[in-house]
């Protein structure tokens, strides 16, 4: 079986009041998708189209209204205790700003030791190293791993996040906007790093952006969402050559190319 995500049915409405009574549309809209073992999907859609909260829904930080995360086979709403734990292993997240996830009173170095401690992997003794070697997988200096996160260029705090998020050897990997605070050529180097990840681990992953033009690039497949929709899936071959929605056309006219 090559499926590891599955993806059914999700509706999520958040009880926002908007003023006179009305209630908003739906963040998610009856969302379907499906995610093989060590592929990118590449989620694309404007600002407020759902793509966090259809990401944190898998994640299990987000409660959808109905629907169901299946994970190998697995609901994941019905998951407790250990098994829990387990899934919280398997799917790590990174996101647009690893400040986030990074204490800002600790060296980075410490940061992704804490993952490795909270998930009990390896000796303690084992972690130092293990340390060190997630981030060389990840192209840092370990001499870098004795700096607090603030003394640290973006794209150098991104590549700690990314440590953090493989340290647990993950399955799935669900990257909101992971370049999307970064310098253009910083950019290009993490969406290269995040694309050897998948070459070299099998590590497969969702990859949200607004941006068509960074997704065509990682992405095995890509879903277009619209408004809590989504309006279009395929290969990324095909969505980007042979766009069959307005939206996704409007997406690509939108993507900057040398002439
Ligand atoms: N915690 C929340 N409470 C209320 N409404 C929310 C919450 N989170 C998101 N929303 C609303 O749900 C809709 C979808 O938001 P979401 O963050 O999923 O979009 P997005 O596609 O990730 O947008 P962006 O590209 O700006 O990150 C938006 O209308 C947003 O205002
Ligand atoms: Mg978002």
């Amino acid at each position: 079986m090559t499926e590891l995500l599955r993806v059914e049915h999700l509706r999520k409405s958040y009880a926002t009041a908007l003023p006179w009574g009305r209630k908003p549309p739906p963040a998610l809209n009856d969302v379907s998708v499906v995610v093989e073992r060590g592929k990118t999907l590449g989620l694309v859609g404007e600002s407020g189209s759902g793509k966090s909260t259809l990401g944190r829904c898998i994640l299990g930080l987000t409660r959808p209204d109905s629907g169901a995360v299946i994970f190998d086979g697995v609901e994941v709403q019905a998951l407790s205790g250990r098994a829990l734990a387990a899934f919280r292993r398997r799917v790590q997240p990174v996101f647009q700003d690893p400040f986030g996830s990074l204490d800002p009173r600790w060296p980075v170095g410490r940061s992704v030791r804490e993952s490795l401690d909270c998930f009990g992997i390896g000796t303690p003794a084992d972690r130092e190293r293990r340390v060190l070697d997630l981030f060389d997988r990840v192209g840092l200096n370990p001499a870098l791993a004795g700096r607090l996160p603030t003394h640290l260029s973006g794209g150098q705090r991104q590549r700690v996040g990314i440590a953090a998020a493989l340290a647990s050897e993950p399955e799935l990997i669900i990257a909101d906007e992971p370049v999307s605070a970064l310098d253009m050529s910083v950019q290009a180097q993490i969406l290269n790093l995040l694309m050897d990840l998948q070459q070299d681990l099998g590590v497969a992953s969702i990859f949200i952006t607004h941006d068509l033009g960074v997704v065509e690039h990682v992405s095995d497949n890509i879903a277009v969402m619209y408004r809590g929709s989504i309006v279009e899936m395929g290969e990324t071959e095909a969505v980007m050559n042979h766009p069959q929605h307005d939206y996704t056309r409007t997406l690509l006219a939108a993507i900057p190319r040398p002439r």
